[in-house]
């Protein structure tokens, strides 16, 4: 009656897909402990990584716990434990990750009466908390791993989207903390008819470079004209840290969810390895302390 869980880190938007894409990263996550017991309700008993709230209302897996078990009326209750890695503000999902693997280890102890997709709105109460927003664009990766697609927010409508094998992602974190409450707080609410027709061509180009294994065409297509001009200006040497993983060879990139941690997706492990010590090279010439990451999607 127990269950051990990877909640893997995830990066949204991935430039080009504001609020609708994002990607599983799955090398990177925390890991979460969940028991049922006979005693109703939600209960954090340990946190460990990070200085978050026990009080189950106010913590995101306690939330996302409490809207999943409103739903399904268990006769049980459950106790989670929490031990994070990835660090709040990132920008890689932290909160999505303990939201997510919330409603999967009590959807599972449940012997999963609802589908993953179906768990997705549930973990999305839990990003609220932490955001402001229900946005579903690091939960719904985290749960149903690889490239996710919300197609529809009203009703929700999640795609997932085949992508290459060989893809892989190297991720670089400025040890600065960006909330995305305050990241989204920057945004312009209206946009041009012109930048909407480039953005369009390069979500499209996106998912077609991805389903028919293009590396060039995901390449031309991670670009971003809504939201990367604005945040941009919140992350220290961001055009240098996309220039130099490109300069080796990466197809492309821009910030990973709400900032501040920047991505870049390359074809290939060594790639994405040296794209990753070109982007550290970078942070470590400002003298900003960072951590850097590759993992397969
Ligand atoms: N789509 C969200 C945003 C992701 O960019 O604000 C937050 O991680």
């Amino acid at each position: 009656d127990t269950i051990k869980i990877f909640c893997p880190a995830t990066i949204a938007n991935v430039s080009c897909g504001f609020d609708v894409l994002g990607l599983c990263l799955e090398s990177i996550g925390d890991e979460m402990i969940i028991t049922k017991t006979n005693e109703k309700g939600v209960r954090i008993t340990a946190i460990t990584g990070a200085d978050l709230p026990f009080e189950t209302e106010k913590n995101v897996a306690g939330v996302a716990a409490l809207a999943l078990i409103e739903k399904l009326q268990p006769d049980y209750g459950f106790e989670i434990q929490i031990h994070k890695k990835i660090k709040a503000g990132s920008g890689i999902g932290s909160s999505a990750a303990s939201a997510a693997g919330a409603v999967f280890g009590i959807n599972y102890l449940l012997d999963n009466p609802l589908t993953l997709k179906e768990l997705i709105p549930f973990a999305t109460e839990g990003e609220k908390l932490a955001s402001g927003t229900a946005h579903a664009d690091n939960v719904a990766p985290a749960l149903l791993g690889g490239f996710t697609l919300v197609r529809s927010y009203e009703p929700l409508d999640v795609i997932s989207i085949k992508a290459p094998e060989e893809l892989y992602a190297s991720v670089i974190h400025p040890q600065i903390e960006l909330k995305t409450i305050d990241a989204r707080s920057v945004l312009r609410e209206n946009i041009s008819l012109k930048k909407a027709t480039i953005q369009c061509g390069n979500l499209g180009g996106l998912i077609s470079g991805l389903y028919t294994n293009d590396y060039e065409l995901i390449g031309r297509s991670l670009h971003d004209e809504l939201v990367e001009p604005v945040r941009s200006i919140l992350i220290p040497k961001f055009k240098e840290l996309k220039a130099a993983a490109k300069a080796e060879g990466a197809l492309g990139g821009g910030i990973s969810g709400s900032g501040p941690s920047v991505f870049a997706l390359s074809k290939g492990r060594e790639t994405a390895q040296k794209a990753a010590t070109a982007m550290a090279a970078v942070m470590q010439d400002i003298g900003v302390p960072f951590e850097v990451h590759v993992s397969p999607i």
